[in-house]
């Protein structure tokens, strides 16, 4: 087994264009927003970290969070990435200002470009599902709030949808159509036209919610939109990759490599190589 403190990854410096895209998430989840960037950027190299061992981020305080969040930053920065993504969604619900103002290098986060699209669309209520942390920072109900004050927005904690999608359920399983029905059961009442998938987990079950909600409303998936926000950004500075050549994906895992590789597959689209383990120790800098 390779650690992380193996690879030299300073050594490893190229022109600034083909430095890497860097990605970190509490867990397995963020490889939804690896698997939306490489689809639009196929050629881009990308770093990606789960930090398995801490994970679930979406029960904890914002202050835990922040801290987390700001360790797999500088981890990732070892890397000399030309941009982070902060794929999670509650990471960047509690710690995109701290993460922006502690970083020196430029960062987006899932959810002021989703937060964009929504309040793009339809006029009507916009409907924010996400984890508990997610919707109790209020951050996407700010963010929409910046674009259009008058915007009604309507959030809802869902806890029990993150295990449903580790275990791997099915969307026709009764448990995960129960689950959602009763969560999103008040965002159809109160009339939501179009409805944030405010959490990694979410596009595994874009099809079921797509059903439950029906044909009215339209889904804004997180991973999509901060995708098409780091293809933007990238082309604006003219920081895009020197290649057409596939890109590669490294993954880092803070626990458990062999479940990382083995359930990536289903979040990320794509066989998950190696997972590299980096220890806890290694990544809090003690
Ligand atoms: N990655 C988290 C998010 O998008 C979901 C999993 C967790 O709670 O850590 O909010």
């Amino acid at each position: 087994m390779t650690r992380a403190s193996d690879v030299s990854p300073r050594e490893e410096r190229t022109a600034a264009n083909d430095r890497p895209i860097g990605v970190f998430d509490s867990g397995l989840g963020g490889l939804t927003v690896v698997q939306e960037l490489l689809a639009v950027m196929p050629a881009e190299n990308i770093i990606y970290l789960g930090h398995t061992a801490r994970v679930p981020y979406g029960i904890k305080s914002i202050r835990t969070v922040r801290r987390f969040a700001l360790e797999d930053m500088a981890f990732l920065l070892r890397f000399d990435p030309k941009m982070i993504v902060v794929a999670c969604n509650t990471a960047s619900a509690a710690a995109s200002e701290q993460l922006e103002a502690a970083g020196p290098v430029e960062l987006v986060d899932v959810i002021r470009p989703c937060a964009a699209a929504a309040a793009a669309e339809t006029p009507g209520p916009i409907g924010v599902i996400g984890t508990e942390a997610t919707i109790a920072s209020g951050a996407y109900q700010r963010a929409i709030a910046e674009l259009d004050p008058a915007r009604r927005v309507i959030g809802k904690a869902c806890p029990l949808l993150v295990p449903i999608v580790e275990e791997g359920r099915e969307i026709s399983d009764p448990i995960v159509r129960y689950a959602l029905e009763d969560y999103l059961r008040d965002l159809k009442s109160e009339g939501t036209r179009t409805l944030i998938l405010g959490c990694t987990h979410y596009p595994l079950l874009y099809d079921a919610i797509g059903e439950i909600m029906g044909p009215d409303v339209t889904l804004i998936s997180s991973a999509r939109g901060a995708a098409v926000e780091v293809q933007q950004r990238l082309r604006s500075r003219n920081l895009q990759i020197n290649s057409t050549a596939p890109g590669t994906l490294r993954c880092y895992t803070t626990d458990n490599p062999e479940r990382f590789a083995q359930i990536g597959q289903r979040f990320g689209g794509r066989r998950i190589g190696d997972a590299t383990l980096v220890g806890t120790d290694e990544l809090a800098g003690e």
